[in-house]
């Protein structure tokens, strides 16, 4: 495929899969060395001394030890940049793991302590960013207020877009051009490069909990940064010093998943959009956030920025926090769990779990329900919403 100019879908099939032909195999192999054969001192660690400060392993110098490079990982990064349009991509052990990294890196780069914070974000994003473990000061503002909340030492610009849970969309674009050269980080987890690629928008940084759509399957948990050269250096460079490397078991499923994320994404959509039109007349339902609804796009970023409304939706119900306890524990074919993003259909309740850790002025109302819409019949999804609301 070297060469040829390839459609997104064919990307995902073969993207991080050039050598496999040459190497006799058709699946990608698993290498779960932990520690490798040094071919010298020298060269051995002329290697180390690269990956240790962000480069790659030298040639002829081995890669000494998976915590700076391992074989599998690098090809699900490989792959997963191709898919997001950028040069590079570095892969973390969880989404959090991600985050952390990309905070430090922009610190040490940039030699700042502050970070804009537009919300809303994922509960756990939110937390982290204000927790103070990372040694910076957070500014949470709205995407109109990102300009008057740089400071000169701002370092970094987090947003969400499709952001969790209510969906709201963030013009990508607006807020890169208001942070004024400091660096943009989007956190793509809920449109998956299929529906969007910030980076195309002006996003230096592109994060994804690939806990979620990129595995798909709910049985990995990992983190990815597609970005340029400059910046995977400084990240591989903090992921070897603090040790956050996605696991090679992981990355091999990853990467798999990658495979088949264009067809689940669309169908998984496919089928949110119905249900999002339906249960916006439930009688149940007070509201419906999720983009194509009235007054959800209010930017038009739904086709100029966004391919497709994707397949989370979030409700506000008419009987608040009671219908949602209700809700959650009668369903049968929705599982009532935390994540997102898999072939199976979870429902939750941010303020009282992803989202318990933001202040209250900040967190999703109580009468919030999530709803990841999975691989099943929507028929019987809806049957199922049906008999838990009724
Ligand atoms: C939008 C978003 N970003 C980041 C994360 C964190 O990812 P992880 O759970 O893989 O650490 C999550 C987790 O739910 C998320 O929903």
């Amino acid at each position: 495929m070297s060469g040829q100019i390839l459609s997104f879908d064919s990307l995902a099939v073969h993207a991080g899969r050039d050598d496999l032909a040459a190497l006799g195999v058709h699946a990608p192999p698993l290498d779960l060395s932990s520690t490798n054969p040094l071919p010298g001192i020298d060269a051995g660690g002329a290697s180390y001394e690269s990956m240790a400060t962000g480069g790659h392993p030298v040639d002829d110098g081995g890669l000494v030890y998976a915590r700076l490079w391992n074989p599998t990982v690098a090809r699900f990064e490989a792959a997963l940049a191709r898919l997001e349009g950028t040069a590079e991509a570095v892969a973390f052990s969880s989404g959090m793991a991600a985050m952390t990294a990309t905070v430090l890196a922009a610190k040490a780069e940039r030699g700042g302590g502050h970070v804009v914070a537009v919300r809303p974000l994922y509960g756990g994003t939110d937390h982290l960013l204000g927790s103070g473990l990372l040694g910076v000061d957070v500014s949470y503002c709205t995407p109109a207020e990102v300009a008057a909340a740089l400071r000169a030492d701002t370092c970094l610009v987090v947003l969400e877009t499709p952001a969790n849970p209510t969906l709201e969309l963030v013009d990508i674009r607006a807020v890169v051009d208001a942070a004024d050269g400091v660096p943009v980080l989007v956190d793509n987890t809920f449109a998956t490069p299929v529906l969007q690629n910030p980076a195309a928008h002006g996003a230096a940084l592109v994060l994804h909990s690939a806990t979620k759509y990129l595995g798909g399957h709910g049985d990995v948990v990992g983190g990815v940064v597609a970005t340029d050269a400059t910046w995977a250096a400084a990240l591989r460079r903090v992921r070897a010093v603090t040790g956050a490397l996605l696991h090679p078991l992981g990355a091999y499923l990853l990467h798999r998943g990658l495979t088949t994320l264009p067809v689940r994404v669309r169908a998984q959509q496919a089928s949110a959009e119905k249900t999002a039109i339906w249960l916006s007349t439930h009688p149940a339902v007070r509201r419906v956030c999720y983009p194509t609804m009235p007054d959800a796009d209010p930017a038009g970023l739904l086709g100029r920025q966004l391919r497709g409304p994707g397949a989370m939706l979030t409700i506000q119900l008419a009987g608040g926090y009671e219908q949602a306890v209700r809700l959650t524990s009668r369903v049968r074919l929705f599982t009532h769990a935390v994540s997102l993003g898999g072939v199976d259909s979870l429902i939750q309740h941010p303020a009282s779990l992803t989202h318990r850790p933001v202040p209250a002025a900040a967190r999703p109302g109580a009468d919030l329900v999530r709803l990841s819409i999975g691989l099943e019949d929507v028929d019987d999804l809806k049957a199922d919403l049906e008999q838990a609301l009724g």
